[in-house]
């Protein structure tokens, strides 16, 4: 454990909950979850199961009917040829970390995009595995390319980790670089997790599930959850779904791990999937104006510039001054009361830039970004 670091994510938040208790005024933009309260029919339901007694362990691979209908999602949504049996339903962060801990083995090389979001690497670690990052920077706007994957593969290599939209860049996978990545898949006999947690907040692009590629049914794991699309972070529900050959493996860590997810929740995900999809447009749409927002007014702060994110909510804006981003979050912090996420968090490619959330509403947006600009301006 000693090579594993601490998330740089919760670290800062932390940081930002200690000022705010000792009175003073900060912004956070270092917030990883949907300013929205969960859509009313979703609450509604999960109090119904709690109502009704549904309060006990499920099947370790979750209700049937949530399974079914997440099979269902990912057939009609994804165009993966899904069936209920081969989902598993976990929190999806412990659906990655499962699937790691369960295909990766001592010394067995792990290729992911950097920056990425801060748990890969740590879960590959864990394993045992040696983390591969792939310098994914503003050269290709952030996105992880064929050419780029080709370059880190060798016999050692056993996974590739993508993720799009993309945590921290917002960057979103092109259909002919997703389609790429799958041949090297096949040609290398590689395996692939796809974690797309943030598949439905997206703007002017669109998912491309690696899964629903010619030959990569039975490579890959496709990681979602109800966290972002339905501002569920706190009720811990996600998903995976793996062919039956990859299954057994991580089905044996659920239920040696955490047995199944919470009763209740997986009720109210089955109301999520199933419910209307108005609360979930309204959301992105609000998003896309805050995204818009955001981008306009970092171009206009002298010494930053940013790549237009095309999902997700958040932008990863690159700085000229000579300071590394953790100094440079501290600086923010103390200066502007303004909490960002540093960008080294995310891998050493991040460097040099911080992320801002934009889950918070307009008018902290407005308020820290003029505070940021001010406390730039003083260095020069
Ligand atoms: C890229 C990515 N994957 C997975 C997760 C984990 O999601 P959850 O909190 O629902 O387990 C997050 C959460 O921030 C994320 O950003």
């Amino acid at each position: 454990m000693s090579s594993v670091v601490e998330s740089g994510t919760v670290r800062m938040a932390d940081r930002v909950k200690e000022l705010k208790s000792r009175g003073i005024d900060v912004i956070s933009f270092s917030i990883g979850e949907p300013d929205f309260p969960t859509p009313q029919h979703i609450v509604d339901e999960g109090i119904s199961a709690l109502r009704a007694g549904f309060t006990k362990y499920t099947p370790s691979a979750g209700i049937p009917e949530l399974r079914e209908a997440i099979a269902e999602k990912l057939r009609s949504e994804n165009g993966i040829d899904a069936k209920p049996s081969e989902i598993i339903v976990t929190p999806t962060k412990h659906a990655i970390f499962m699937a790691v801990l369960a295909l990766v083995d001592r010394g067995s090389e792990v290729i992911m995009p950097d920056p990425a979001w801060v748990s890969y690497e740590p879960m590959v670690r864990i394993s045992e595995g040696v983390p591969v990052p792939v310098r994914a920077d503003e050269e290709t706007s952030f996105r992880l390319t064929p050419e780029l994957v080709a370059e880190k593969i060798n016999d050692r290599t056993r996974l590739i980790i993508l993720n799009s939209p993309c945590n921290p860049t917002g960057a979103v996978m092109k259909k002919e670089d997703v389609a790429g990545i799958c041949e090297l898949a096949v040609d290398y006999d590689l395996l692939v997790i796809s974690d797309e947690i943030y598949e439905k907040i997206i703007y002017d692009a669109a998912n491309h599930s690696p899964a629903s590629f010619e030959g990569m049914r039975d490579r890959v794991i496709t990681v979602n959850g109800f966290s972002k699309t339905y501002s569920m972070t706190g009720w811990r529900l996600g998903y995976l779904h793996a062919d039956a050959g990859l299954l057994g493996g991580i089905q044996k860590i659920q239920t040696h791990s955490i047995t199944c997810a919470t009763s209740f929740a997986q009720k109210a995900g089955v109301a999520a999937l199933k419910g209307p999809k108005m609360p979930v447009e309204k959301m992105v749409a609000e998003f896309r104006k805050r995204r818009d927002f955001v981008v306009r007014r970092i171009r206009e702060i002298e010494g930053l510039s940013v790549v237009e994110p095309k999902g997700a909510f958040y932008a990863f804006p690159r700085y000229a001054f000579e300071m590394d981003s953790e100094k440079m979050g501290t600086y923010l912090l103390d200066e502007a009361h303004v909490g960002v996420t540093p960008g080294s968090s995310f891998g050493k490619f991040g460097e040099n830039h911080f992320r801002i959330s934009y889950a918070t509403d307009m008018q902290s947006l407005e308020k820290g970004l003029d505070a940021v600009e001010k406390a730039l301006g003083k260095l020069g």
